[in-house]
């Protein structure tokens, strides 16, 4: 059954932990998805971890529907969430609006997300009254990476950490559905979490959150240029691939493959 805001709202309610992980293609959105995820969030971490850009400014709304199309294909039951890539919303809420509906008509989303605090609340409204389910994200949000200086722990001060809050709580009051809040420290979304009727989805935001989401490539061991100190590296794919793409060509240059059962007659 596929899972909606409903469930998220439900499963806030029961205290059941929400899971959420990232994924950009077939293959692995069908894996996620078997494995019985929540949600997978088409992220704009694409251009990072598929892409091979430094950070996540230069992809296009057109690539994020293409990926976000095939990962729609792929899924049963989770609940596919497309990432508003940077300059898709905040040019005008009518740009907006209109590439948000990409992501819903286009790309078989069933919701979008979206980064920053109060400045983008009349988006998120606007989103909201048109019926497109917003997931909010604050924290340390990646696409403010010049402003920030970095990919920094946000919200470290008294005056950082309130106006966090008092920005979630305007997002939440504009209609967001439910929250990515990234980097920040744990008593920090412990609060957040506890101070808004919507699930929070943490990243690097302790584990006091009513979810967790991971880049899948940082969970399978396919991103090698750094692991954020949040992120959990559960297997090495990389290290099995080498192998196994070392044992082809090894098999080709000796001869062994193909072998008859891999011949026609
Ligand atoms: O793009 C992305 O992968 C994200 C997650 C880290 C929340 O925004």
């Amino acid at each position: 059954m596929k899972v909606t805001v409903r469930d998220f709202y439900k499963k806030k309610a029961e205290h059941q932990k929400i899971t959420m992980l990232t994924a950009y293609d077939y293959p692995t959105a069908q894996m996620v998805d078997e494995a019985g995820i929540d949600a997978i969030l088409v992220g704009d971490s694409v251009s990072m971890v598929v892409q091979g850009i430094e950070n996540t400014l230069p992809v296009t709304m057109d690539e994020m529907i293409y990926h976000t199309r095939m990962v729609s294909r792929a899924v049963k039951n989770a609940m596919v969430i497309g990432d508003m890539p940077y300059l898709s919303y905040q040019i005008s809420v009518e740009e907006a609006l209109r590439n948000a509906g990409r992501f819903i008509k286009e790309g078989g989303a069933q919701a979008i997300k979206l980064e920053g605090g109060r400045e983008v609340a009349d988006i998120v409204s606007a989103m909201t009254r048109a019926e497109i389910p917003v997931m909010a994200h604050v924290g340390l949000t990646p696409q403010a990476l010049h402003r920030m200086g970095g990919f920094k722990v946000q919200g470290r001060s008294a005056d950082a950490a309130a106006r966090i809050l008092e920005d979630a709580k305007i997002l939440e009051d504009a209609g967001a559905f439910s929250m990515v809040v990234e980097a920040v420290p744990a008593e920090l979304a412990s609060r957040i979490t506890a101070s808004l009727g919507i699930p929070t989805i943490g990243i690097g935001a302790g584990a006091d959150c009513d979810g967790q989401v991971l880049v899948l490539h940082d969970l399978l061991g396919l991103f090698e240029r750094f692991l954020p100190k949040f992120a959990k590296r559960y297997v090495n794919l990389k290290e099995t691939g080498l192998s196994a793409i070392r044992e082809y060509k090894k098999e080709v240059e000796d001869g062994t493959f193909p072998g008859p059962e891999h011949s026609f007659s």
